[in-house]
């Protein structure tokens, strides 16, 4: 029989390293890894930068810029590598990942990746002329099989098989990464079944508000959109920054009925009400909305002082970063993660049959 143990609590995510990170990262994904790392999880937060060439290959002194920005954006916002339990881990040092992504590649369900929602959107904005993407002539190879690395990033890092009924393996993410999710069960359901148990199946989990609207109304806030506000924007670049937010375009004067359900700015005090409601209610807010006795001038002022009451600790955070050990906690975290990895890749060789015992 086996000796219990204690169950494997695992969490990994990761981010796309390619400029600082915004309000929408924040909502969708790093408030919530603040808090579960105070829960008993193990994280692991990787800093996407292979990920990040599939974009922006051309272009690898931005990429060396932003692996810093979002390591300090992540500290701004109080995740804390000096925990025991919280690894910040750089993708392209950790060189079990290209292995382990080679053999997943061979189970993973082409036609999967290859409906992938989130790559297939990316095609499309590609294809449109997007300018985030204009660098990216021709869709290159990587990009393609992007997802199918992610699935190697979500699995590396958790301990192999056997495993109990209680371990878990958390994926907390924003709305677009659930196909990420869904594609690395599939995959490893494959492998598990042919070659023997290896993998823990991944859950992903959202926040309440899994995607923020652009400043500019338009469905997600990007940088290539020009619509972004920063974590690390100063408290004037914030107030100019909703001063020309987009509203509800058929309310033009105080008095006209608005409907907030349709302006942005309503969807932001939504979903930071826990700032904005000590200035007004939700409640009280839309019905003064609708009933044409709050203005939009108002309504956006009051934004920005609590849009600016979530920041000020962000931002006071991250300026004392810039005095933090960063490489370290990189290294360190990468250290521990691989170790970890290491494990998983020879259960992975073993299972496939590649040690050839009988080879002598
Ligand atoms: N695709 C994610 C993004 O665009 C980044 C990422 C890379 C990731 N590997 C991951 C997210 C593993 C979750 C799990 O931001």
């Amino acid at each position: 029989m086996n000796t219990a143990r204690l169950p494997i609590r695992r969490i990994l995510t990761g981010i796309r390293p390619t400029g600082k990170l915004h309000l929408g990262h924040f909502v969708g994904a790093l408030q919530m890894w603040e808090q579960l790392q105070h829960e008993d999880y193990d994280c692991y937060f990787l800093l996407a930068d292979v990920q990040a060439l599939t974009t922006h290959a051309k272009e690898p002194g931005l990429i060396e810029e932003a692996v810093k920005e979002v390591t300090l954006d992540m500290l701004g916002v109080g995740l804390d590598p000096t925990r025991p339990n919280v690894h910040f881990v750089v993708q392209s040092w950790v060189r079990e990942l290209p292995e382990l992504y080679t053999y997943l590649s061979m189970v993973a369900p082409f036609s999967d990746v290859r409906r992938n929602p989130t790559l297939k959107d990316e095609m499309a904005s590609i294809e449109k002329g997007d300018v985030s993407l204009s660098e990216v002539k021709k869709t290159t190879l990587g990009f393609i099989d992007y997802p199918v690395s992610q699935v190697a990033d979500i699995e590396l890092f958790t301990p192999p098989a056997p495993h109990q009924k209680d371990d878990e393996l958390l994926v907390p993410v924003g709305e677009d990464q659930v196909p990420h999710v869904e594609l690395t069960n599939r995959t490893i359901r494959n492998f598990n079944t042919t070659y023997g148990e290896v993998f823990l199946e991944a859950k992903y989990r959202l926040t309440k508000f899994p995607r923020l609207v652009g400043t500019d109304g338009q469905a997600k806030m990007s940088k290539s959109l020009g619509n972004v506000i920063q974590l690390s924007d100063p408290l004037e670049v914030v107030n100019k920054k909703v001063a020309v937010m987009f509203t509800d375009t058929q309310k033009i004067h105080t008095a006209d009925p608005g409907h907030p359900e349709k302006c942005p700015v309503y969807l932001y005090h939504q979903a930071f009400a826990k700032q904005s409601g000590t200035i007004r209610s939700l409640e009280d807010r839309a019905a003064q909305c609708r009933q044409g006795t709050l203005g939009c001038v108002e309504c956006k002022k009051e934004l920005a002082v609590a849009l600016n009451n979530l920041l000020d600790p962000i931002r006071d955070r991250r300026t004392k970063a810039e005095k933090a050990p960063l490489r370290q906690y990189l290294e360190e975290g990468t250290a521990k993660a691989r170790e970890v990895g290491q494990q998983t890749l020879a259960a992975v060789r073993q299972a496939m049959h590649l040690e050839y015992p009988k080879i002598r």
